[in-house]
């Protein structure tokens, strides 16, 4: 019983260190980092801080520059590499 209980706790944390890592990853794969921080936390002052921003703002965002809807020369640029990704690296930047 006790040892039933474990593996399910130590399926749900590796769950949700995986979901996390999910977002992470595709923020890291993305280079997003080398503008907005290692964690979202920009040191450029031309480049947003995007950790603890909420989530669907940050989806919205990524969705709009990727549509023209909202346009910058840089960002423009880099939204399409988000694509797919852009609940799991607003969710993973909204914890920062
Ligand atoms: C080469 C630098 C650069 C890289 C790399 C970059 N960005 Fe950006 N990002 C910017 C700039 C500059 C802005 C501000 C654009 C503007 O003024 O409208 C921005 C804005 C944003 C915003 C809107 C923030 C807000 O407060 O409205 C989000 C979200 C965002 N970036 C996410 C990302 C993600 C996710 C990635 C990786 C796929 C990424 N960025 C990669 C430069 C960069």
């Amino acid at each position: 019983m006790i040892k039933k209980v474990l593996v399910v706790a130590a399926a749900v944390m590796s769950m949700s260190s995986m979901v996390q890592a999910d977002g992470k990853g595709a923020y890291a794969a993305g280079g997003c980092g080398g503008c907005h921080g290692a964690t979202g936390k920009s040191v450029v002052p031309i480049y947003p801080n995007l950790a603890g921003q909420h989530a669907a703002y940050i989806v919205k965002q990524l969705k709009d520059f990727q549509s023209g809807a909202r346009k910058d020369p840089t960002m423009s640029a880099m939204a399409p590499l988000a694509k797919g990704k852009e609940q799991e690296i607003a969710d993973w930047l909204a914890k920062q």
